[in-house]
């Protein structure tokens, strides 16, 4: 992957602004981090999964710039996004007295870069940090744009912060080692990016899914770096969420409700995904919003990349007033009005409500299996 190019997208937010590097390669060169501040440690976060694979690496590749890195490993999985593993970067960055320049690196996937980031966030009231995302789904959306957050038990990311990163450094060749799994949860957030703000790129994943899926360079290379872009384009105009940005929630809505509904960690984050964003393709047909035409299109597209397009039942008696009742609880709900991210034609998205008995229909006939001959 060393023969792709350096590529770079900014962020652009200011006295904020970043880049995010991407190619093979990176994240163990020690020129990757040369412009950051000096400071006299370095706090690396990983998990037991990533950790092993990737930490003495990194350890080695910023030694020549700080004094002390040490290193913190927290329990792998969306379940341990919580208050006792945030502790746990807590634990360490004060046994280690580390002051307020000590600079974070959060190695691995969304989940410890959206804790590496809230703990960067609260330690001392704000310390650098920088994200080193190791899957296809943080190099693509969770690393970038500065949202950092711990579950609760009731709701998804419900506790966290905006804060950005110092620079994103996206090694693509991370991405060898990851389970295919993990790699078809990446491509919804993804395929997201089409329906929302770019069909060009829909069209391309629909002519290059096979490349993807092979992990051929220069196709993950594309598929990082326009992520990243339209990403960038989006936090750039409204990076703490008064309006535009929600759009970047697509099938979001829906897809909490899976992830808090069967517990965390039992459908993958991108699996959920990917059966909320058909659910809210199914929305915007029956509001008139899209044609049949474009939804068939786009749950092909979500199957072709491995991912469920039937939803998840999570309560056999009252299926519907059980994602009603978790979809109340989403960060958008504004006075109790649950508000959905919907294709107002292809390529442009819009958040509104939508009437209780048609999003119940939705979800009946999502979760059956009547969704998948459609
Ligand atoms: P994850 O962090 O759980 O990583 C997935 C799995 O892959 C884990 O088991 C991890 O240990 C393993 N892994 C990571 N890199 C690997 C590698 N290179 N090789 C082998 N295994 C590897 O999950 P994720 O899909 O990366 O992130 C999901 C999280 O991101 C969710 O908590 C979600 O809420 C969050 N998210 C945040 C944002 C944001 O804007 N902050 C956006 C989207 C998603
Ligand atoms: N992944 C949603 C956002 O960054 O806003």
């Amino acid at each position: 992957m060393n023969s792709i190019d350096l590529q770079t997208v900014l962020i652009d937010l200011g006295a904020r602004s970043y880049h995010i590097a991407i190619r093979g390669s990176l994240f163990d060169n020690p020129l990757s981090y040369a412009e950051l501040p000096a400071a006299q440690s370095a706090l690396i976060v990983t998990n037991t999964t990533v950790g092993p694979l990737y930490a003495a690496q990194l350890q080695k590749a910023l030694s020549g710039k700080y004094p002390q890195v040490h290193t913190v490993v927290l329990p792998d999985g969306e379940a341990f996004k919580t208050w006792e593993s945030l502790n746990l970067i807590f634990d360490a960055l004060l046994q280690h007295g580390c002051d307020r320049k000590t600079t974070l690196f959060a190695l691995g996937g969304g989940v410890v870069g959206d804790m590496t980031g809230f703990a960067a966030a609260s330690y001392m009231r704000g310390v650098p940090f920088v994200q080193v995302p190791t899957t296809l789904l943080a190099q693509v959306d969770s690393s970038v744009g500065g949202k950092t957050a711990i579950n609760h038990p009731l709701g998804k990311n419900m506790i966290g912060a905006f804060y950005q990163p110092l620079k994103v450094v996206c090694d693509l060749h991370t991405l060898k080692s990851l389970p295919a799994r993990e790699l078809s949860a990446g491509l919804a957030e993804v395929i997201k990016y089409g329906p929302i703000a770019d069909m060009a790129l829909m069209a391309w994943l629909e002519a290059h899914m096979t490349d993807v899926m092979a992990r051929e360079p220069a196709a993950l290379a594309q598929v990082v770096k326009r992520s990243c872009e339209i990403k960038a384009w989006v936090v750039g105009q409204d990076e703490r969420e008064s309006g535009l940005r929600a759009i970047l929630n697509f099938g979001h809505t829906f897809g909490h409700a899976i992830e808090a509904g069967l517990g965390y960690g039992q459908w993958l984050h991108g699996e959920a995904v990917g059966a909320g964003m058909v659910m809210a393709a199914h929305l915007s047909l029956r509001l008139g919003l899209v044609d049949a035409l474009f939804v068939a299109r786009l749950t092909r597209l979500i199957a072709q990349a491995g991912l469920p397009v039937q939803g998840a039942v999570l309560d056999a008696a009252d299926n519907a007033g059980r994602y009603l009742a978790l979809m109340h609880l989403d960060k958008k709900s504004e006075a109790g009005d649950i508000k959905f991210v919907l294709i107002d034609g292809p390529g442009r998205a819009i958040v509104r409500t939508a009437p209780e008995a048609m999003v119940r229909q939705v979800i009946d006939l999502c979760c059956s299996e009547k969704i998948l001959k459609i």
